[in-house]
């Protein structure tokens, strides 16, 4: 649903209705750390899509609930619960997407990159798996710490970079099918932009680049549409606003969850079929000073992410 507006998600909701979704549904999806605060809400987004035949929720426990509640709703998906290592392999048999929120998450205080040591580990396990039983799947990462370099499309992180060396140590690299998901900056500048300007959010669209961390998430607010003027000062207020709307959520939440509920994935059909990057032209003096200033935090994440599946295998 990535970059999808209110109210023309509601109106393409109204014309799948109109569908057979019965007809229709064809894809397995799996998602990997099912039965936490990402997992579980992004299941029940898959499993009201017309497109998906069978779900399969793998965790390290308390997976069974979620596959028993979600099963009990009338939307096409067959739901099937997956618990521990050993059910990893069946789960992932003939899946054609992986999500994979797996992970710990932060607590007030920290930052995404001090998720990085146990969080890697993960990752770098379940995209093992994801190699050696389906590696032909789109595989999508939400575990932090996420960077990526072009918003809605490609992605390279921490957590990236390791999935990209796992699958080229097995052979089965496909930079079309692997993904970063960082959707929540995307909504959160939308949202932010049109209240701060009244603009009808359905009409906002701003492009971003750079990473899913502090500075190097980058909003390039010279480029929204439609057309707006900024002061300096709204500027420098909505970047930083931005930059920290993860924080804000998790000092809101007080240790007990970070951001689950605004953020989603949006898929194509077969996989990448062009790379869509922001137009780096004609940025104003704040963004490019701000592109420079992020490049070398974002670069020593990658390279942070390449050297740890290297070291690890
Ligand atoms: P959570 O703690 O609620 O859930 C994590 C789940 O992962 C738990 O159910 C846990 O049992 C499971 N898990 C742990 N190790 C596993 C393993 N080896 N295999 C399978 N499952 C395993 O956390 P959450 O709120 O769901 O967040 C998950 C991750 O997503 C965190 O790293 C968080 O920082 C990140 N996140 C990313 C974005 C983004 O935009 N990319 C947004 C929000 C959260
Ligand atoms: C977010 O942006 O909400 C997520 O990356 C979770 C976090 O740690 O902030």
């Amino acid at each position: 649903f990535s970059g999808l507006k209110a109210e023309a998600f509601a109106q393409k909701e109204e014309q799948r209705c109109q569908y057979n979704f019965q007809s229709r549904a064809s894809y397995k999806v799996a998602v990997l750390g099912a039965a936490g605060g990402i997992g579980q809400p992004l299941a029940l987004l898959i499993k009201m899509s017309p497109l998906v035949s069978s779900l399969h929720l793998y965790d390290i426990a308390n997976v069974k609930g979620v596959a028993a509640d979600l099963n009990h709703c009338n939307t096409p998906a067959q739901v099937f619960d997956f618990t521990g290592a050993s059910e990893l392999a069946n789960c992932l048999k003939d899946v054609d997407v992986v999500v994979i929120p797996a992970g710990v998450l932060r607590k007030p205080g920290m930052t995404r990159d001090d998720l990085f040591n146990i969080n890697a580990n993960i990752v770098k396990g379940l995209v093992e798996a994801v190699a050696d039983n389906c590696p032909d799947a789109f595989i999508h990462i939400i575990s932090n710490p996420v960077i990526f370099l072009f918003r809605r499309t490609l992605s390279a992180n921490s957590t990236v970079p390791i999935a990209a060396e796992v699958l080229k140590q097995k052979g089965v690299y496909d930079p079309k099918k692997l993904f970063g998901v960082t959707t929540p900056d995307i909504v959160r500048e939308n949202t932010f932009i049109a209240q701060k300007k009244n603009l009808r959010l359905v009409d906002v669209d701003v492009p971003m680049i750079g990473g899913h961390a502090g500075i190097t998430i980058l909003p390039l607010l010279s480029k929204t549409k439609p057309s707006t003027a900024f002061t300096d000062e709204e500027v420098q207020e909505l970047t930083v606003r931005i930059q920290n709307a993860g924080t804000e959520v998790i000092e809101a939440k007080a240790g007990a969850g970070s951001a689950t509920l605004s953020m989603a994935v949006k898929l194509g059909r077969n996989c990448v079929e062009a790379l869509i990057s922001s137009d780096l032209n004609g940025l104003n003096e704040y963004e490019q000073k701000a592109l420079e200033a992020l490049k070398p935090e974002l670069k020593a994440s990658i390279e942070k992410g390449i050297a740890y599946a290297q070291k690890e295998t």
